[in-house]
């Protein structure tokens, strides 16, 4: 049975608990500004559509190159990864009563879409692709850890507790994708700069919608 997350970071409407809680619970030292709900609200929708999105980026690699022996356990092991990801983000949304991404649909078919095409253009190509997309990501949780430190709070605390290992496991796929010839791909520096540029623009509609 997987654990379960007990962020509860919004009481007393918990915006951010890992567990479910009675609203009189609020495991908070001093309850969150108006304007720190809407930054962790923000925050958690758009780590949600990100782990959403490299879910199905690793689905669609998977579909691909699944039966290489090499690469494949590789993309299953990364794969297998983003869903505990993305779980510990659909309980932490439900959890504190954050509205999920509107455009769900969206990053499936994108993230399907941009895993299977890198795929079909080769195992190096799949891996400048994660290299990419985890370099974007591993900034992106960096820079929510630090926003994340201003405020004292022993549910935040437990927050970034989540969010830094999650930040650890994608820098390990970026360090598996070099160690697998991400460099060698083709026109490399031209596919990992649209990628990285697609996904800042990602985060961004994500942060909107
Ligand atoms: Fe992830
Ligand atoms: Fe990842």
């Amino acid at each position: 049975m997987r654990r379960r997350l007990a962020v509860s970071v919004l009481a007393p409407r918990r915006l951010f608990t890992t567990e479910p809680a009675a609203p009189s619970d609020s495991p908070h030292k001093r309850a969150l500004t108006p304007e720190e709900r809407r930054l962790i609200a923000s925050m958690l929708r758009v780590d949600h559509a990100g782990e959403l999105g490299a879910t199905w980026i690793y689905k669609g690699q998977h579909a691909v190159l699944g039966r290489d022996s090499k690469i494949g356990p590789l993309l299953q092991h990364m794969w297998d990864q983003e869903k505990v990801h993305l779980a510990g983000f659909d309980q932490i949304l439900a959890n504190n009563r954050v509205r999920p991404t509107a455009l769900r649909p969206f990053w499936e078919v994108a993230g399907f879409a941009l895993g299977a095409g890198t795929a079909l253009m080769g195992k190096e190509a799949a891996m400048a692709c994660t290299e990419a997309v985890e370099t974007v990501i591993g900034e992106h949780y960096n820079d929510q850890l630090r926003e994340l430190l201003k405020i004292d709070d022993p549910e935040i605390a437990k927050l970034r507790a989540v969010i830094k290992k999650f930040r650890d496991e994608e820098l390990e796929h970026l360090n598996t994708a070099v160690d697998h010839e991400a460099k060698k791909a083709p026109a490399y520096p031209v596919l990992t700069g649209l990628i990285q540029q697609g996904c800042k623009t990602a985060i961004w509609i994500a942060s909107k919608i």
